[in-house]
């Protein structure tokens, strides 16, 4: 038996105004998509934001449903939609944000293990990593270079 020790390294800031210009703008675009979220149940709402290489942004929020398991992130919402309108773009970041109407979310939120699943096969895919930045409401956001700094044990075509 050998010990394997995985180290990740990620970044932290401490406000939307420290991050690079383009950066915050992606943040505005999901925090606006994240207002629009339809979050009846959870009352937890989730706005993301991808910024594809040709500059355009493409953005997703939570979808619930009465059925819960047929709802969606909102992670996953942005990029199925960036996937199926522009499925040979490069995806080049994604700023994550949520807001809980229960009480205020002042710790970086990060997505779900599902939504890094589908986030690496894209990356996998595109080969370019894919940064991400997450944050709750308010205060501190995480960036992470690339999505298997997030899934280190990767799942992805090459098991197949
Ligand atoms: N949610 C997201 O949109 N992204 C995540 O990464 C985690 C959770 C949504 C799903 C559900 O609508 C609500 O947040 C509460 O789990």
């Amino acid at each position: 038996m050998k010990n394997i020790k995985i180290e990740i390294n990620l970044e932290e800031f401490d406000a939307v105004s420290e991050l690079p210009v383009s950066i915050q703008k992606l943040m505005n675009k999901a925090h606006e998509a994240r207002e629009k979220a339809y979050a009846p149940y959870s009352r937890f709402k989730v706005g993301a934001a991808l910024q594809l290489k040709s500059g355009e942004i493409v953005t997703g929020n939570n979808q619930e449903n009465a059925a819960y398991p047929s709802g969606l992130c909102a992670e996953r919402v942005a990029i199925f939609h960036a996937g199926s309108q522009h499925p040979d773009a490069t995806f080049v970041s994604m700023a994550i944000t949520a807001k809980s109407l229960n009480h205020v979310l002042a710790s970086p939120i990060a997505p779900c293990g599902g939504c890094r699943q589908v986030l690496a096969e894209y990356e996998v895919k595109q080969d370019p990593s894919i940064e991400i930045y997450f944050m709750g409401e308010t205060g501190k956001i995480i960036k992470a270079n690339s999505v298997k700094d997030l899934l280190p044990l990767i799942f992805d075509a090459a098991f197949l």
